[in-house]
């Protein structure tokens, strides 16, 4: 039922730690089944992420797509990683079962999260981000229906 990409990402997953003095963090959970994810951003001066870690509390499918997701946001801009869906994250990972697709939501709100904290301390807006959920449980029913 899931893919070999998600059983390697849940498996050994990539960039699990914390960033001492993160220039983002971001915290997303879901009240509905109880999972947290804490996603950091270490962002240069061109604001290039140079490097992102995680900590997942969580079922695999949330383990793996913030895995895959922290793949994709490492060494882009801003920007570029203000683009990259949930739906991008599954795609990259072969696909995930539709009851499992909430699960990958954990990991957009994230990256969300950590681009506004980082905004926030640098006093900027970046142009398309919305102030990001802490509980994405809400509204999730609108978004699961969108795929
Ligand atoms: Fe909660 Fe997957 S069941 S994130």
């Amino acid at each position: 039922m899931y893919s070999e990409k998600v059983m390697d990402h849940f498996q050994n997953p990539r960039n699990v730690g914390e960033i001492e003095n993160a220039s983002g963090v971001g915290t997303v959970g879901n009240a509905k089944c109880g999972d947290i994810m804490r996603i950091y951003l270490d962002i240069d001066e061109n604001e290039i992420i140079q490097d992102v870690k995680f900590k997942t509390f969580g079922c695999g499918a949330a383990v793996a797509t913030s895995s895959m997701a922290t793949e994709l946001v490492k060494g882009k801009s801003i920007y570029e990683a203000l683009k990259i869906t949930n739906k991008a994250v599954m795609e990259a990972l072969d696909g995930l079962p539709p009851v499992k697709v909430h699960c990958s939501l954990l990991a957009e709100e994230a990256i969300h999260a950590a681009l506004w904290d980082y905004a926030e301390k640098h006093g900027i807006r970046i142009e398309g981000l919305e102030k990001p959920k802490s509980d994405i449980h809400e509204g999730e029913e609108e978004e699961a229906e969108a795929y």
